[in-house]
């Protein structure tokens, strides 16, 4: 079992600019929540409790003020600081320590996923012993994605970024789950042209001792990333209306440490107490009744 679990929450967030030139993207609001409730919920999701989050340096205290230790949702958070973006691959250079000599998890602290047996493919995932494992989403754009072709044992045979010839509909997402050689394959990466590790070059590592395996998320469930302003507002308005239709929220952190049984009555309480009188602690509240 995966029980270790990186958030990568840095970056410059360029395209979002000027909402991100004074809070970092992973902060701002998909609707009720920050965006970065939405990566630690699968994690959480993956029965993952030992959680490293990525941030900018000096952006520590913004997100400690959210997330302060995860001792109300019966996690452990840690906080490591990167300088500058120096690439995806860079979180396994800076999390060693955190890794030890166990396999973990990494999601990008701007992706989002949600459908009907996401959870059941995510527990499936964080079993992996050996190797690789990525998700996987059909885009109408696959061109300015990596994209990936499997054979029909979900091997990852072809692995390609940003294609100009079409190859797969299939977008390689920003989760994965690595066994413990990912410190030593990252390590011996090469800053790319744009001078950033890349994770495609990563994966190839894998897929070329033919050990990258992919699931599907398929068209029953959503990948959005949110990396445009355009694409904050289109999950925002995802969330809010499944959210308003269900009554249930999506990435509501204190039900899945609930659903869990991390944590109990008590916590709960905590967690409205933290939050003050709003929305989300109603919802809380309806939770323990
Ligand atoms: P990107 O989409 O590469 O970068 P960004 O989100 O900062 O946006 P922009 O391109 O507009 O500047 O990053 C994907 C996610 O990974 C995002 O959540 C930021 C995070 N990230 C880091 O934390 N460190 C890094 O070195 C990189 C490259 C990204």
């Amino acid at each position: 079992m995966i029980k270790k679990g990186i958030i990568l929450a840095g970056g410059m967030g360029t395209r979002m600019s000027p909402l991100t030139k004074a809070v970092n993207k992973q902060l701002l609001p998909i609707y009720d929540k920050p965006l970065i409730y939405y990566p630690l919920s699968l994690l959480m999701l993956s029965k993952i409790k030992n959680i490293l989050i990525i941030v900018n340096k000096g952006q520590l205290n913004q997100f400690r003020k959210i997330i302060p230790n995860g001792n109300n949702l019966g996690i452990k958070i840690t906080y490591k600081e990167q300088d500058k973006p120096r690439g995806l691959p860079d979180a396994f250079i800076l999390g060693e320590k955190f890794i030890e000599k166990d396999n973990v998890a990494l999601i990008l602290g701007d992706n989002f996923f949600y459908g009907q047996n996401l959870q059941s493919m995510l527990l499936k995932c964080s079993k992996l012993k050996n190797g690789a494992r990525i998700l996987i989403h059909p885009v109408s754009n696959p061109e300015l994605y990596g994209v990936a072709k499997l054979n029909n044992k979900n091997r990852i045979i072809l692995l390609k970024e940003k294609p100009k010839k079409f190859i797969s509909k299939f977008a390689v997402t920003g989760f994965y789950f690595f066994d413990n050689k990912v410190i030593n394959y990252a390590k011996k990466l090469k800053p790319s042209k744009r001078n950033e590790l890349e994770i495609i070059d990563l994966l190839k590592k894998y897929k070329n001792s033919k050990n990258l395996y992919a699931d599907y998320v398929g068209r029953g469930g959503a990948w959005l990333d949110t990396g445009s302003i355009d694409d904050f507002y289109k999950a925002s308005s995802f969330v809010s209306a499944i959210e308003s239709r269900q009554g249930l929220k999506i990435a509501c952190l204190e039900e899945i440490a609930l659903n869990n049984k991390w944590i109990s009555k008590k916590e709960i309480l905590n967690s409205i107490k933290f939050y003050g009188k709003c929305e989300y602690s109603n919802y809380l509240n309806k939770l323990i009744k």
